[in-house]
């Protein structure tokens, strides 16, 4: 334990509540038990082995990995690893399939063309990997539609060894209403994946594995039927965002930037030293204009613009006036943004802090030819 005080470090410093890390991995882990879900979770949020292994600890059957590096480096805590990106160009490719030999490693794809590569290079490598189809449950980013899921199964069937065909994957990331609104865009999905699994049934290809999942949506993934597995990733810190769709009390926000008071020169607001390189700039919601994070104690309160090293903190409505110097706690939109923005991060109990955890995953990898 470092029984270094909060007081000693510069701001801005993203600091993680441990409690509420610990009961918000908890909770998905319960939901997922009970509903007879695996649980894969996302490691883009925290980026950190440390607590990716207490993820495994509560029963994850692996973890997700949108990067390279994050696949890198979660081989020290995990060996079921999903890549669920599309592992485009050989440097990418060359990376995945150096993994230490006892790392179980699966990769979504969605183009034959990926098919292929991904064949030819796991054949010169004498590496198995296992292959999960992308279907596009309508978010339109990535994903063949579910109509052509059975022409490209089959395509990675036909490939053979060492590819495996083990099943379907899809991203809701277009589902971004309030949770108790959700329903209609689930009946979709719902249908969509209805009919998909039919034709994959029809070709003898029932999917082992069927992944889906994401925080805003991640406790209605029961309704989903078929659904096996689900990915969450934000729901181990939570943010700004979640709690306004309902997925998470403000209460459940873990994460937050801890900054402090650097001007209170101009009338009706506080400029704290976390602007864009601290918080990110991502908004509470499309054509929104609601802030880039709020104070942790009064979520009235938030940060009305940014620059790059300056937040200005809107007291407008607010009798509150704090005094240059003062430090405050502030929950971003969108946590992994925060993240990914730095190096270290201070896990807290209470106001104490705990431990230090690396970001070990930020960055690149570096590629694996010499
Ligand atoms: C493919 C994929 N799966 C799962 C997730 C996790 O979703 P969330 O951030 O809502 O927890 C993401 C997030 O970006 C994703 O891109």
């Amino acid at each position: 334990m470092d029984t270094r005080l909060l007081e000693e470090f510069e701001t801005p410093l993203p600091v993680i509540d441990l409690d509420r890390t610990q009961r918000n991995m908890d909770r998905m882990a319960d939901y997922t038990r009970a509903h007879g879900l695996a649980l894969r979770p996302h490691v883009k949020t925290h980026k950190s082995p440390l607590l990716a292994a207490e993820q495994v600890r509560r029963g994850a059957v692996g973890l997700t990995c949108a990067t390279t590096r994050e696949v890198q480096v979660m081989t020290e805590v995990a060996n079921d690893l999903l890549m669920m990106f599309p592992p485009i160009g050989s440097a990418r490719l060359q990376s995945l399939l150096a993994l230490p030999a006892e790392t179980r490693l699966m990769i979504a794809l969605d183009s034959v063309d990926s098919v292929d590569a991904l064949a030819r290079a796991a054949g010169e490598a004498g590496r198995s990997v296992r292959v999960l189809v992308e279907v596009d449950a309508g978010m339109k980013r990535v994903g063949v539609a579910p109509g052509d899921a059975a022409t490209l199964a089959r395509a990675v069937r036909d490939a053979g060894a060492p590819l495996e065909y083990t099943g379907i994957a899809f991203y809701p990331g277009h589902v971004r209403s309030h949770l108790r609104e959700q329903g209609d865009q689930l009946a979709t999905i719902d249908r969509l994946l209805d009919s998909t699994l039919a034709s994959l049934a029809r070709a003898g290809l029932d999917p082992p594995i069927v992944s889906g999942g994401s925080t805003p949506a991640a406790w209605r993934m029961h309704e989903l039927t078929g659904l096996t597995e689900v990915r969450p990733g934000t729901y181990i810190f939570n943010d700004r965002i979640t709690a306004e769709l309902g997925a998470c009390a403000w209460e459940d926000c873990a994460l937050t930037v801890l900054a402090t008071v650097i001007s209170t020169a101009v009338a009706g607001q506080a400029v704290v030293d976390a602007g864009t390189k601290a918080l990110g700039r991502e908004p509470l919601a499309a054509g929104v204009d609601g802030g880039y994070g709020a104070l942790l104690g009064d979520p009235s309160i938030m940060v009305r613009s940014m620059s790059e090293e300056h937040g200005i903190l809107d007291l407008r409505r607010t009798g509150w006036r704090p005094r240059v110097g003062d430090r405050v706690r502030l929950v971003p939109n969108h946590a992994c943004i925060v993240v990914h923005l730095n190096d270290t991060m201070a896990g807290v109990r209470g106001e104490k802090l705990d431990r230090l955890i690396p970001v070990v995953a930020r960055g690149r990898a570096l590629a694996a030819a010499p």
